[in-house]
């Protein structure tokens, strides 16, 4: 376990996920009805971007810098950036933990989960004083596995591994039809990384295969995907997404490219009914 995301904390694949994330939270929460939210790779939930690691990277600069440089029109924007900036002038950036923390109700109930031991303590540091939170030490799939379907019934699961396996999209294939089994109607959100010749048709198609409704596809794009050598850009693909998230996404993603500069949004459903 050598991936550490503080060097990439804030980048413009941080962004796209967080935002896609605080919005699908935002539709949950617009019934009364106590949601069950896990962080299955969580990281550190907070990142001081004046330490040696970001700075070394300087990612964040085409990333959240951007993105806060100038109020947004689009009201989800703006609220995004309202989020940031409870963090922003201490030059930190929140990671996923931290942002479902700061949203969650007395109702809600939100469980973060971070293998590397360093990071565990870090995480529960960070975490101390929220309320409705629970810090845990588990294999990802694991923690999946245990808290589906949540008590809930209700609530979102992002999955958002470093891909340091080489087969770790070949895990993510197989663990899917499980979630299926076992929780049909949850909200599942997982991040993947676009590179050249990673196996992301098959990725789509085994999630398309799945059957689950609204299975839903955001990349954000740097460049061709398949110019050798880099991170191209960055997917997510949503099973079960809220009802209006798509539209509300695709409304916003010329202005976050604009903001962003260079890049562009793909957003398309795999299945809509
Ligand atoms: C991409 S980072 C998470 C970033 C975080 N979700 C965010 O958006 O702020 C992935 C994290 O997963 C952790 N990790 C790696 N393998 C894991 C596993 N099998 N189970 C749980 N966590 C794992 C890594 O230590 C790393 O902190």
């Amino acid at each position: 376990m050598n991936y550490r995301h503080i060097y990439h904390a804030g980048n413009f694949a941080d962004v796209h996920k967080h935002l896609i994330l605080m919005m699908a939270l935002d539709y949950l929460q617009q019934k009364e009805k106590g949601l069950f939210i896990l962080d299955a790779f969580a990281g550190i939930g907070l990142y001081d971007l004046t330490r040696p690691e970001p700075q070394k990277t300087m990612e964040y600069l085409g990333g959240i810098a951007r993105i806060m440089s100038e109020p947004a029109k689009n009201p989800d924007l703006l609220a995004f950036q309202k989020m940031i900036s409870l963090f922003w002038g201490a030059k930190q950036y929140p990671g996923s933990p931290i942002l479902a923390a700061t949203v969650i109700r007395d109702q809600d109930r939100l469980v973060v989960n971070e293998l590397h031991p360093e990071d565990t303590e870090t995480l529960k540091y960070h975490l101390r004083g929220f309320r409705n939170v629970r810090v845990t030490a588990e294999d990802a799939y694991q923690s999946i596995r245990a808290h589906i379907p949540p008590v809930e019934r209700r609530g979102i699961i992002l999955i958002d591994p470093p891909f340091e396996k080489p087969d770790e999209f070949k895990l993510l294939i197989d663990q899917m039809d499980q979630w299926k089994k076992r929780w049909s109607s949850g909200c599942f959100m997982v991040w993947y990384p676009i590179k050249a010749g990673q196996p992301i048709p098959e990725l789509h198609k085994a999630a398309q295969n799945l059957g689950i409704n609204r299975t839903w596809v955001s990349e954000i794009l740097l460049r061709k995907r398949d110019m050798a050598g880099g991170l191209n850009g960055a997917g997510i693909v949503m099973f079960n997404a809220p009802f209006g998230l798509a539209e509300k996404v695709q409304g916003l993603s010329d202005e976050f490219c604009t903001k962003l500069g260079d890049s562009w949004i793909e957003n398309r459903f795999l299945i809509n009914e």
